[in-house]
C-alpha cells in the first residue's frame, strides 16, 4: 500500500461525522451505532482530536480530554482495518501524546479491553488497581438490560 499521501490532522472542523460513524461501526466494537449528533458533541468537547486521512478517506481517529496540568485521558483510538500493521496506530497515539494539551500533564490514562500489548510498546503500563466506573442511570435508562450487560462486558 502507498502511504505517501497519508495525512494527520488536528483540526476539529475537518472531521466528517458520517465517515467517523462508519469507521467506528466497522472498527470500534465499543462505539458501534453512535449517532451523528452525539459524535459531534464528543468531538466539540475533546481536545486534541486527531484524524488520519488517505486523500479524502478517513482511515484513523483518536481524541483526548485534558485538564492541562494533572490528568488526561485518551479515547476512541482506531485505525481502519485495511491500514493496520504499518505504524499508523502508534503514530496516531504519539501525535496525541506530543500535543501541548497532553504533554503538560502528570499522567495520561486510557481504557483498553484488548490492546494492552499495542499500548505497552508505546510506553503505557497496566494499571488495573485504580479504575472504577459509574454507569449514568439517566443516560442508560433507555437501554435494555442486555445492552447494559454488553457494554459492561466490552468496556470501551
Ligand atoms: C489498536 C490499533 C489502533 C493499532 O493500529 P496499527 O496501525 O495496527 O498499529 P501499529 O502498526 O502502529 O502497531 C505498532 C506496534 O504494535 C503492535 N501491535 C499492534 N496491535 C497489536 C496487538 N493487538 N497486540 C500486540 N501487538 C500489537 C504492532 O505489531 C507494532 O509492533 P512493532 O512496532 O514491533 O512492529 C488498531 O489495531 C485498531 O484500530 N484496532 C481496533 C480498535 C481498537 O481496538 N483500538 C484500541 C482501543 S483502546
Amino acid at each position: 500500500m502507498n502511504y505517501s499521501q497519508i495525512q494527520f490532522s488536528d483540526r476539529h472542523s475537518e472531521i466528517d461525522l458520517y465517515q467517523l460513524q462508519e469507521l467506528f461501526n466497522i472498527s470500534a466494537f465499543w462505539a458501534i451505532g453512535r449517532s451523528i449528533e452525539d459524535l459531534g458533541i464528543a468531538i466539540a468537547n475533546s481536545n486534541p482530536v486527531i484524524s488520519v486521512w488517505d486523500a479524502d478517506k478517513l482511515i484513523g481517529f483518536a481524541r483526548a480530554t485534558s485538564d492541562c496540568i494533572y490528568r488526561a485521558t485518551i479515547w476512541d483510538v482506531v485505525i481502519h482495518p485495511d491500514y493496520r500493521g504499518s505504524g499508523l496506530g502508534s503514530k496516531l497515539v504519539e501525535t496525541i501524546l506530543s500535543h501541548p494539551r497532553i504533554k503538560c500533564v502528570e499522567r495520561v490514562y486510557l481504557m483498553t479491553t484488548l490492546q494492552q500489548e499495542f499500548y505497552k510498546k508505546i510506553g503505557f503500563q497496566p494499571n488495573s488497581s485504580t479504575t472504577m466506573v459509574l454507569y449514568n442511570q439517566a443516560k442508560f435508562s433507555s437501554l435494555s438490560a442486555t445492552e447494559i450487560q454488553l457494554q459492561e462486558t466490552l468496556g470501551g
